[in-house]
């Protein structure tokens, strides 16, 4: 795990958090991601009145990310609004999959800023890939 990377994207990810429209659930969730080349970028959750269609904040940093023209994740940090770390839900999983190797690390961070850190490939072994349809 690279330390730097741990503090500068939780600073991103709690940044994001603050701008969390959750009117629904009240749970402000931020995440940030950076790749190869130093690049990082955030997301908060973003929710909707018609309850499906809410957006995790992992999702919104992967779209910024994808949007400026990215397309690999080396470390996701997510920033969680309580002591509890906010683990990624399996959706976004297989989303960060989609970008990252089984050993892209991922940091969960506590309101307190206690980290959890593990790596995608623990989070979601197995991953179906963009290989896979090539068989
Ligand atoms: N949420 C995230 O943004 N990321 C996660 O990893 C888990 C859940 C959001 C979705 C919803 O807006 C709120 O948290 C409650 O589920």
């Amino acid at each position: 795990m690279n330390k730097n990377n741990i503090e500068q994207l939780s600073a991103l990810a709690f940044n994001a958090q603050k701008n969390s429209h959750s009117p629904y659930s009240n749970f402000k969730v931020g995440a940030a991601v950076i790749t190869p080349t130093g690049e990082a970028f955030a997301g908060c959750n973003v929710e909707s009145a018609a309850f499906p269609l809410g957006q995790c904040a992992e999702a919104t940093a992967i779209g910024n990310m994808v949007s400026q023209g990215h397309k690999r994740i080396s470390h996701i940090v997510i920033a969680s609004p309580n002591e509890e770390f906010c683990f990624p839900c399996g959706g976004c999983r297989q989303k960060i999959a989609e970008f990252a190797t089984d050993d892209t690390p991922v940091t969960m961070v506590s309101k307190q800023g206690q980290t959890h850190n593990t790596t995608i490939g623990e989070l979601l072994p197995n991953a179906f890939r963009a290989h896979d349809l090539e068989k």
